[in-house]
């Protein structure tokens, strides 16, 4: 896997591009304006984080990319289609983790003789070998997650759209999340968009950090990120790099004062 997916990195340009992107919603009191003029490119094999407050619009851009919304202004395109991870599991509960998994690669057209061992390869890939029969409800939070990284990565996209999935866990088992989803992006050179909302989060694992602002969201920064891999979120360059961004964040707060 890690190789077809670094080929078919390499042979274009853009993972996602998004060109003068906005959106608007029909509100009480008319349109309302969540996203302005949004332009990102995301390299093949690139790993970047986009960071903002909460209802800065950073699942609206997400869902845009992933194709479940249209923009109102502007285009976006993707190399291939995105596969998509939440906060919420998304698991079929009555479906075991092998069987969730499973069933994305029959959507993907993998036949059925085949999908078992693929199925497994992915749960060793999430550490998660010996998880094939358990259902939903056996598994803690961190678990569910991990089935639901390798049911996102059985779509053999080049793009991984990751909205906040870690939010909901511990500090100790997102730690060891974030150490996991390094090593993955590592060895199958898939491109990752990841959206969050905490600043050493964003730090920890990103090439490339974009800070949106609020109402509208409007890309207000962006820094590159060159710190060696793998990382650790008490890592004296991520927290001073954080206390950068969270200054400007903060900025970016207090200038739309609803918060
Ligand atoms: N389908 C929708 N209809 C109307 N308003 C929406 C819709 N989806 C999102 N919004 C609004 O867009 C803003 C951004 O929401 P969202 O993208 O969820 O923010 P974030 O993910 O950054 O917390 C919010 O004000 C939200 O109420
Ligand atoms: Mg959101």
């Amino acid at each position: 896997m890690a190789t077809t997916f670094a080929e078919a990195a390499q042979s274009v340009e853009h993972a996602a591009r998004l060109e003068h992107v906005s959106k608007s919603f029909a509100g009480p009191g008319g349109q309302q304006l969540v996203l302005d003029d949004i332009s990102l490119d995301v390299a093949p094999g690139e790993f970047v984080t986009l960071l903002g407050a909460s209802g800065c619009g950073k699942s609206t851009l997400l869902n845009l990319v992933a194709g479940l919304d249209r923009p109102s202004a502007g285009s976006i395109t993707t190399d291939g289609r995105p596969a998509l991870m939440f906060q919420e599991h998304a698991l079929f509960p009555w479906l075991t983790a092998g069987k969730n998994i499973e069933l994305a690669l029959k959507l993907r057209g993998v036949p059925k003789g085949e999908r078992r061992e693929r199925a497994e390869e992915l749960l060793s890939l999430v550490r998660l070998g010996g998880a094939y029969g358990k259902r939903v409800h056996e598994l803690s939070g961190g678990m569910r997650q991990r089935v639901a990284m390798a049911r996102a990565l059985a779509q053999e996209s080049n793009l991984l759209l990751m909205d906040e999935p870690f939010a909901a866990l511990d500090a100790i088992t997102r730690d060891v999340l974030h150490d996991e989803l390094t090593r993955i992006w590592q060895e199958t050179g898939v491109s990752v968009l990841f959206v969050t909302h905490n600043v050493r989060e964003a730090v920890r694992l990103a090439q490339r950090v974009v800070l949106l602002s609020s109402r509208p969201g409007r890309v207000a920064r962006e820094w590159t990120v060159d710190i060696p891999q793998p990382r650790r979120i008490e890592d004296a360059p991520v927290a001073e790099l954080s206390l950068e961004i969270t200054e400007v964040l903060r900025g970016e707060i207090r200038r739309h004062g609803r918060h």
